[in-house]
């Protein structure tokens, strides 16, 4: 069954089709009562169809399932894509919020721009969120930290294979919904420090979030696991910090002033930019430059350094236990070494979750 759907004040004309298959509803509780991470799929997703003499068009709502893809596709031969990653929250009274959507729309204009992909309207992605989240509520989860983790992504599906920008894309929005991103919870993590792989380099595409980028880390990422870490750590060519496979690193001083690398070949992470807005609030200061690992690595040995925390979406914010690599190890396990980044995910969770005010303006309604 499909039913038109006028958008206000858009040009946008959404069409609904429910699944008619829903996964049933106890299968769906016990998927939300210990969800992991991506591992499991709502009913529906969200497509809006571009091409070069159309605009954006036919948007529609319609049950989650595979695509069909031209073999010739253009995004399975050049890697044409770029993709978001955002929560929807339930908060206490049932309502659904999900935090700082503009930023993610906006970023994900900046990643199309760099790999010249069409930019998507900002009320054009947050429709699609409200959409989705209208057709899948019920998979919002209620229990303490667990979201719906929010996969919009956008690639090319012109069959061509000439090297050029595709003529016709595909915007997709799909769901999952979502606990801890490590196994471990929020215990602190190990991170593999990568000699020999970088994952951006000057002039590249390390600011946008497209998949290239991932696909260039999971080398170095299966290394990481051999050694027992969770994650690696990436530097640029001059031995200067500059963040995790899927997170940002902040590093935290004995003074309890934090540190965080400035680099143009790196993620701007909304957590990231939360955090550094809600440790300014409490009156911490914060530096943004340059970070080299020997700063690092001598700041730890002589006590100046105290912490590190990874912080993004899908994990929020974990502290670093340990960065090892060829010839270094890191440890944190100092009384400090977790005090900051843990009140600090308190902080954003809570508000994110609704249980802390939002005096930021952070949060937008997705339901109602
Ligand atoms: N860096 C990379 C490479 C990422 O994939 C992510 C996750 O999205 C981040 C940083 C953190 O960004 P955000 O806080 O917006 O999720
Ligand atoms: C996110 O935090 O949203 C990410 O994209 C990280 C990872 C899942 C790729």
């Amino acid at each position: 069954m499909t039913i038109q759907l006028p958008v206000a004040d858009q040009g946008l004309t959404w069409a609904v089709t429910r699944n008619e298959y829903p996964l049933p509803a106890a299968d769906r509780e016990a998927i939300l009562a210990d969800p992991g991470f991506g591992k499991f799929f709502t009913d529906h997703m969200v497509d809006i169809c571009w091409s070069k003499g159309g605009g954006w068009h036919r948007p529609r709502v319609q049950p989650y399932g595979p695509i069909q893809l031209d073999p010739a596709a253009a995004v399975l031969h050049y890697a044409q894509e770029i993709f978001e990653g955002l929560k929807a929250y339930r908060h206490a009274d049932g309502s659904i919020w999900t935090f700082r959507p503009e930023a993610n729309a906006a970023r994900m204009q900046r990643s199309a721009r760099r790999v010249a992909l069409p930019e998507l309207p900002t009320e054009y992605f947050l429709d699609a969120l409200r959409q989705l989240v209208a057709v899948d509520a019920a998979w919002v989860p209620s229990t303490p930290e667990t979201s719906l983790y929010l996969r919009p992504y956008m690639y090319a599906k012109e069959a061509f294979l000439g090297v050029r920008p595709a003529d016709k894309i595909a915007f997709y929005v799909i769901a999952s919904p979502a606990g801890a991103y490590f196994t471990g919870g929020v215990a602190p993590v190990r991170i593999w420090l990568s000699s020999r792989y970088a994952r951006a380099a000057r002039g590249g595409t390390g600011a946008a979030k497209t998949g290239g980028n991932y696909a260039a880390s999971l080398l170095p990422q299966a290394e990481a696991y051999q050694q027992g870490c969770q994650q690696v750590l990436f530097l640029d060519d001059q031995g200067n910090l500059e963040e995790l496979g899927g997170m940002n690193i902040v590093l935290v001083r004995k003074d309890g002033s934090i540190l965080t690398p400035d680099s143009d070949s790196i993620l701007e992470g909304i957590t990231r930019d939360s955090v550094l807005r809600l440790a300014t609030d409490r009156g911490i200061t914060v530096e943004q430059r340059p970070i080299s690992l020997a700063e690092w690595r001598d700041g730890a040995a002589s006590g100046d350094i105290v912490g590190a925390f990874a912080c993004g979406t899908a994990a929020v914010i974990v502290p670093i236990g340990t960065l090892l690599g060829d010839g270094v190890e890191i440890v944190h396990d100092g009384p400090a070494s977790q005090e900051l980044a843990m009140s600090l995910r308190e902080e954003l969770t809570g508000i994110q979750h609704g249980r802390v005010e939002d005096r930021h303006g952070w949060l937008t309604r997705l339901d109602g």
